[in-house]
């Protein structure tokens, strides 16, 4: 553990203990952070779990989003769900109690979201939880379990959606305790889209713009299981007959495809490029000039979203309705018949428009920080 010097400062300002473990963690802690530490009337402290490790996974996100070293680094790393919650919890509750924060807050649906907010509501630290009430309905999924653990623990509860807010109220959690803020995840895509739009990452993979498909993949449900990896393998091999596939691909996802010895098959096909995990700078680069998506992930359905790019989401549900009630999102699961339909529909221009969701408008950390000096 490393932990800079910091206890001995006492000031009158509240202290908040920001803390962040994985990749999607970091893009909606970021504008959190910027606006406190700009704050007269709070002393933020930036905590990493260090659940995720990698330059490609970590490092590149804070130089990317001009985040500042942590001042706390735990370096729990990988290990199963009990481990790496456990192993948290032990050395999250010793930080705590030596800095005494004032709040603790949390984002998104990690084990490292899990763990915090145990910790601290034991502790009587009060916990505020950004991107709280979403639910896929789905606790074969970790981070349902995850946001309904969080949500119940949770003091401040941040909500970026409607279904949101009436998941949480419908569990139970008092009305006084939910703010609609919206999404701070697109505080962050709107603050960098203008330097996004430097990167170089089309002419380093040679791809001119709206000339392919974007992959993300790394869903245990999908990646753990042969059956599952085939079957969107295959829909893969039919949609790089018509447009180039560009799959930077998740480490978890890597050693799926290393252990069942699909690399052949996936390399045989020069319209499919591997790359390896990107930054934020690249990747919104990418997203922003692709045809499509096609993707397992949370964040991505709500960025193409605001976007207009068409998102095919290679899931059985989601836990943000309003990207396909509103958004371009479309769930398709892992049917390989209704990956392909999808993708041909995009090709052949008969994909449906979409428009962005309330409050999605950069501005939903001021309003997180309004609410946390009101409180
Ligand atoms: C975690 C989150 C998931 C999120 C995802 C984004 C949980 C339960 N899951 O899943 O919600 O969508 O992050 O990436 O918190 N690994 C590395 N380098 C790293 C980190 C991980 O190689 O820096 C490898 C390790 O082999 C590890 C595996 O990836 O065992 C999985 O990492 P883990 O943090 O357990 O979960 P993710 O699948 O990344």
């Amino acid at each position: 553990m490393f932990i800079m010097n910091l206890m001995e400062t006492k000031t009158n300002k509240i202290k908040v203990l920001n803390i962040v473990g994985a990749r999607p963690n970091f893009m909606k802690i970021a504008p959190i952070h910027r606006l406190m530490q700009a704050s007269k009337k709070i002393e933020p402290v930036l905590l990493h779990t260090g659940q995720h490790y990698d330059q490609k996974m970590s490092k590149v996100f804070f130089d990317d989003l001009e985040m500042p070293e942590p001042q706390i680094y735990l370096g729990i790393g990988s290990g199963s769900h009990a481990e790496q919650t456990g192993k948290i919890m032990m050395e999250l509750e010793k930080v705590m109690l030596e800095l005494q924060p004032d709040l603790i807050l949390v984002v998104g649906d990690v084990n490292s979201t899990l763990a915090a907010s145990l910790v601290a509501s034991k502790l009587h630290i009060p916990v505020a939880h950004v991107e709280a009430g979403l639910r896929s309905f789905d606790r074969s999924m970790p981070e349902e379990i995850n946001r309904i653990v969080t949500d119940s623990v949770a003091d401040m509860l941040f909500v970026t959606e409607e279904s949101g807010e009436q998941n949480l109220l419908s569990e139970g959690v008092s009305k006084d305790k939910i703010f609609f803020v919206g999404n701070v995840m697109i505080d962050s895509l709107l603050h960098f889209q203008k330097k996004a739009r430097n990167s170089k990452i089309l002419q380093q993979l040679n791809l001119e713009r709206r000339s392919y498909a974007l992959v993300t993949l790394h869903r245990p449900s999908n990646v753990d299981s042969p059956e599952s990896m085939a079957k969107i393998l295959r829909a893969f091999e039919k949609i790089e007959k018509k447009i180039k596939i560009v799959f930077p691909i998740h480490p978890r996802t890597k050693k799926m495809i290393e252990q069942l010895d699909l690399g052949k098959r996936i390399n045989l096909n020069q319209n499919f490029i591997m790359v390896d995990p990107l930054g934020y700078l690249d990747f919104l680069c990418l997203m922003e000039n692709a045809t499509f998506l096609l993707t397992d992930s949370g964040g991505i359905q709500e960025e193409t979203t605001v976007l207009g790019i068409p998102c095919i989401t290679m899931r059985e549900n989601t836990e943000r309705p309003v990207t396909v009630d509103k958004g371009t999102n479309v769930i398709v699961g892992m049917d390989t018949e209704k990956i392909i339909a999808e993708s041909f529909k995009i090709l052949s221009g008969t994909f449906k428009k979409g428009q962005i969701p309330p409050l999605w408008d950069g501005n939903t950390a001021e309003r997180i920080v309004d609410l946390i000096l009101d409180s």
